[in-house]
Order: structure tokens, then C-alpha cells, then sequence
């Protein structure tokens, strides 16, 4: 300790008083532990804990200078009794005066009497005439000066100099640890507000329109059908097959809404129960069966001021369908076991791969509620009938595994060439799959079409993919491959060739309409009806 012109009183004099003063000491410690754990708001409470200190009649104008990050400075971050004037200049180069002094030979520098001493620079000014001391303690981490904690003392001060050092240095030590912890956290909210704003671009930049491939005429009507309708509150109906982009675009639709703030609330109805789904859509009471223990809003509570994506609606039961009916009509529902009328403001999505005109013609969804959430109908071709994008979400998705997965290849163009053929019955998530497992088999480089017989199905495989041999096998685009008979030239045809020729021609057209039904319907002079009997019959997979 540096100490100048100091007279410091020897408290080991007398016991009694050394004894209170440790009490003290403690109870005072304690209580400036306490604050500065008790409030989320530092540096309100190292305020707070300076004025006990001065409570206790110790030390007046207190002040933390920390220093700063890249150069040999310090500046003050927290005090007590001085005005903002005062606050501005108070900064202090390492060496410049008693403050500075402290951090630059890391040793608490003690002023006995700051009125006539030139290392008291006086540069926030207004002093009183009742203080007469100043203490500027050094506070370390690391062996690296971080802060300098200071203070005046008065001149009835009840602590000696080294019972002030002894004092600030906890205090200051106590200070500068809340003020890391408070920065932890600054820093971990910042971060987490930093990945919240991300995922939600993220997860946004997934469904717009940028992110959904597609330049094929089917695919821009699709976008201008959207456009349209979005900003409007009617409900739509997504049909298409799987994996052709139904939550995709009914994600799109919702955030090219008004909703698009609102919540975005989906429900598979075909995964589940029609109890369960029934709660899940309306929600129930507490009590209203065994397992609801707690009151639990539905899916239509939740989604108010938002969108409802209904993802398989024709799976749902008959008394299901009579509910949605009325909630579509009146926009208002009760919970399961519930007696309350609850009013909701959504705009419904709903999807189905299935034939709900033929099952309206069945009887097994209703025609009132077809109407209800037919009004505007969105019709996602499959892939096989949008051609163009295969090309481009083949290459989207290679480049996103490829980033993903840190791998650099390309396409060969026969590869290519052997995507564009293949009929893709998943649609587009068949092709993400297929793309995300080449990605993941295929070395760096060039794709060469052979690498691609480990991803692509088994039977397509065998079918397109086979060495050229002088006489080709007859296709085998089936699951059970059933080889024609050999066939003597003159030999009588038999009911069970006619069978086999009959099959091998509706696999041909097949392969020759790359899967679409009707289209091979047409070559062979078939109704798509007569075709779709045919498939089943000789259990044609594709
Ligand atoms: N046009 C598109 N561009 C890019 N990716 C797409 C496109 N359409 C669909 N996808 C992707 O394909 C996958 C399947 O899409 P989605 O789940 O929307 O299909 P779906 O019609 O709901 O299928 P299912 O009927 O099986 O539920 C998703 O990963 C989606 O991101
Ligand atoms: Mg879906």
C-alpha cells in the first residue's frame, strides 16, 4: 500500500474495539452480499450497496472505474454522489493521479490529506472541505488490473486506512463479480435473441416462395393462385399427393396472410384417435374423461387471430365431420366435457391426398362440409407432371446437403439424365431423401450414373439400369417380377400367355408414360378406370 502522509492508528490497541469493528465489518458485508444478489439490476444494486457503505459512516463518493478494453485506461461505471457533469470527466489514464496511480502500480494508493496533495487531481471537483481522504484500490483477475474501486473519507471516519483497503478490496472484488455474472447474461440473452431472430428467419425463408422450387407452368399457376387468395380469410383446400409440398404451401399461404403474425397451428388429423382428435381440436375441460387432470385448450382456441392447418382432413370420422362443420359455420365451438361457448377467429388450411368427391359419392365425408372447405381449391401436380423442376430441385437440394454435409460434387449429365427419367412416386420428398443419400454415398466429384444404384429403388433399378445385353430382359417395373413364358414360334397361346402379355404391355405403357396412369391408359386404348382395375389385378407396383 502506497500511502501518503498517512498516520494510521493501530486498532490491535485495544481488543474490545477490534472485535466490534469485526462484527460490523461482517454484518455489513452480509448485507451488501444480500443486495447484490437479490436484484437482477447491477447497477442499481452496487449503488444501493455504496450507500450502506456510507450509511455506515465509512466512505463517501464512492466510486468503480473499470478499465477499458483495449488501451490503459479507466472509466468510471458506477458511483455514488456525483452529479453527470462530474461523472463525464471522470476518467482516468493509468498513472494520472491517485485512481490512475492504483492501476498502474496495482498497490492501493491511501491520501491522508487530498487538499494538499498534487496526486489528488481533483477532476470531478466539488469537494467538501469535510472530506479529507481519498483511497483508490486496485481490483485484480488474473493478475490483470480490471477495475480500480475508490472513495473520500471524512473526518470522522471510524476505520483506519487499512481497515478501508481491507474493506473496498472485498467489496470491490464482491462488485466485480456480480458485474461478470450480469454480463454472462447480457451476453447468453443477446446470443439467444440473436438464434430466436434467426430460426425465425430461417423457418420463415423456408416457406416463402423463394425457398419453394418450382418454374414449371403447373408450379407458377400454383404461385399466382396463392398470391391471390392469401391476404383474403378464405378457407383452402390443399390437394395432391404425398410429398408433393402441401404443408409447404399451406405454411405460404399463411405467411403471405394477414395472419402472418398470428399463430401457424397444425394438426395431422390422421395419426390420431377420434377422441384424442376431438380434443385436440376443441380442447376439453378438467374431469371431462380419465386422463384430463388439467383444463387444455384445442387447436382452434390456439389458433385464434391465426391460421389452422388441417393436414389430412379426409380421415376424419363422421361425427368429427359434423363438428367441423358447425365450427366452419358459426366459428364457434365448446371443449370436450364443456358447457361454454367459445368464439375463434381462424382461417383454415386443410390438405388431403384422397378423393374426397368420391367419397363425398360414397357417403363417407359430407357434401355440405366439402363445399365449406372446397372455396378455394389448390391442386399440387405431382412431380412426374412437372418435369422442368425436377432439374432445378435436384440441383437445390444438392446444394443444400452439400453445404450441409460439407461435400463438393456434381451431376454428370447421364445421371442427370437418369433423375429426369425416374417417375418419382414420393414426389419431392422422395427426391430431397434420394438427393440428401447421394450426397452422403457418393464420393466428391462427379455423380456417374452406376453410384446412383445404391439410392434409387430396387425395381427401377433392375429396369433401367441393368448392362445392355444382346436381348433385354422383359421389363421388370414390378415388385414381383413374373417373367414371360418362352413363347414357340406357332405355339398355341394359352389363357395364361394372353395374361402375362396382357400385364407386360400395361408395364410397358407404363414405363412409356413415365407412371401416369391415364397417359397409359391412352396408349393402350384403356379407360384411366379400366387401367386402375388392370394394376391392382396383376398387383402392378410404380
Ligand atoms: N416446391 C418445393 N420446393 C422445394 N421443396 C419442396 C417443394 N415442395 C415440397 N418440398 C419439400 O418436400 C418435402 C415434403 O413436402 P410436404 O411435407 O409439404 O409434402 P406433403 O404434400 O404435405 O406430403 P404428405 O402428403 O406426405 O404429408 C418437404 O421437405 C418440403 O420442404
Ligand atoms: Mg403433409
Amino acid at each position: 500500500m502506497m500511502t501518503f502522509e498517512a498516520n494510521i492508528p493501530n486498532r490491535e490497541e485495544c481488543q474490545t474495539c477490534a472485535l466490534t469493528f469485526a462484527y460490523k465489518e461482517i454484518n455489513l458485508l452480509y448485507e451488501i452480499a444480500v443486495i447484490l444478489t437479490s436484484t437482477v439490476d447491477i447497477n442499481d444494486s452496487i449503488e444501493k450497496s455504496m450507500r450502506k457503505l456510507k450509511q455506515n459512516g465509512y466512505l463517501e463518493r464512492c466510486a468503480i472505474f473499470k478499465k477499458k478494453e483495449d488501451i490503459d485506461e479507466l472509466e468510471l461505471v458506477n458511483s455514488i454522489d456525483l452529479e453527470p457533469y462530474q461523472k463525464k470527466n471522470a476518467t482516468y489514464r493509468f498513472g494520472e493521479g491517485a485512481t490512475g496511480l492504483a492501476a498502474k502500480s496495482r498497490e492501493p494508493i491511501v491520501i491522508e490529506n487530498i487538499h494538499n496533495n498534487i496526486n489528488y487531481l481533483n477532476k470531478m471537483g466539488n469537494i467538501s472541505t469535510q472530506m479529507v481522504s481519498y483511497v483508490a484500490v486496485p481490483l485484480l483477475q488474473d493478475e490483470e488490473i480490471i477495475a480500480v474501486i475508490s472513495a473520500n473519507i471524512g473526518k470522522n471516519s471510524p476505520l483506519n486506512f487499512d481497515e478501508i483497503v481491507r474493506m473496498l478490496t472485498i467489496v470491490g472484488t464482491l462488485f466485480i463479480g456480480s458485474m461478470k455474472v450480469q454480463q454472462t447474461i447480457v451476453k447468453e440473452k443477446e446470443s439467444l435473441s440473436d438464434l430466436k431472430t434467426y430460426y425465425k428467419e430461417e423457418s420463415q425463408k423456408e416457406y416463402k416462395f423463394e425457398n419453394i422450387v418450382g418454374k414449371s407452368t403447373k408450379m407458377q399457376h400454383v404461385f399466382n393462385l396463392i398470391n391471390t387468395v392469401a391476404p383474403s380469410d378464405a378457407t383452402i383446400l390443399i390437394r395432391g399427393e404425398t410429398g408433393t409440398g402441401k404443408e409447404l404451401i399451406a405454411t405460404a399461404v399463411h405467411n403471405l396472410s394477414r395472419r402472418q403474425n398470428g399463430p401457424f397451428i397444425k394438426l395431422n388429423c390422421a395419426a390420431i384417435s377420434e377422441t384424442l382428435l376431438e380434443s385436440e381440436l376443441f380442447g376439453h375441460e378438467k374431469g371431462a374423461f380419465t386422463d384430463a387432470r388439467e383444463m387444455r385448450k384445442g387447436r382452434f382456441e390456439l389458433a385464434d387471430g391465426g391460421t389452422l392447418f388441417l393436414d389430412e382432413i379426409g380421415d376424419i370420422t363422421p361425427s368429427l365431420q359434423v363438428k367441423l362443420l358447425r365450427i366452419l359455420q358459426e366459428q364457434e365451438f365448446e371443449r370436450v366435457g364443456g358447457s361454454k361457448t367459445i368464439k375463434t377467429n381462424v382461417r383454415l388450411v386443410a390438405a388431403t391426398n384422397r378423393n374426397l368427391e368420391e367419397m363425398v359419392r360414397k357417403g363417407e365425408f359430407r357434401e355440405d362440409l366439402f363445399y365449406r372447405l372446397n372455396v378455394i381449391p389448390i391442386n399440387l401436380p405431382p412431380l412426374r407432371e412437372r418435369y422442368e423442376d425436377v432439374k432445378l430441385l435436384t440441383e437445390h437440394y444438392l446444394h443444400r446437403f452439400m453445404k450441409e454435409h460439407r461435400k463438393n460434387m456434381h451431376i454428370s449429365k447421364p445421371a442427370m439424365e437418369l433423375l429426369l427419367d425416374y417417375p418419382w412416386p414420393g414426389n419431392i420428398r422422395e427426391l430431397q431423401n434420394t438427393m440428401e443419400r447421394i450426397v452422403l454415398i457418393c464420393p466428391d466429384g462427379e455423380i456417374l450414373p452406376e453410384m446412383l444404384s445404391h439410392v434409387l429403388p430396387f425395381n427401377y433399378q433392375r429396369l433401367y439400369m441393368q448392362p445392355e445385353v444382346a436381348t433385354p430382359p422383359p421389363p421388370t417395373y414390378v415388385s414381383t417380377p413374373a417373367p414371360l413364358p418362352p413363347q414357340e414360334s406357332g405355339a398355341p397361346m394359352t389363357k395364361k400367355n394372353l395374361l402375362e402379355l396382357e400385364k407386360e404391355s400395361i408395364i410397358q405403357a407404363l414405363i412409356d408414360s413415365h407412371g401416369i396412369q391415364s397417359k397409359a391408359a391412352r396408349l393402350l386404348g384403356m379407360t384411366a378406370r379400366q387401367i386402375g382395375y388392370k394394376i391392382k389385378q396383376y398387383g402392378i407396383e410404380f
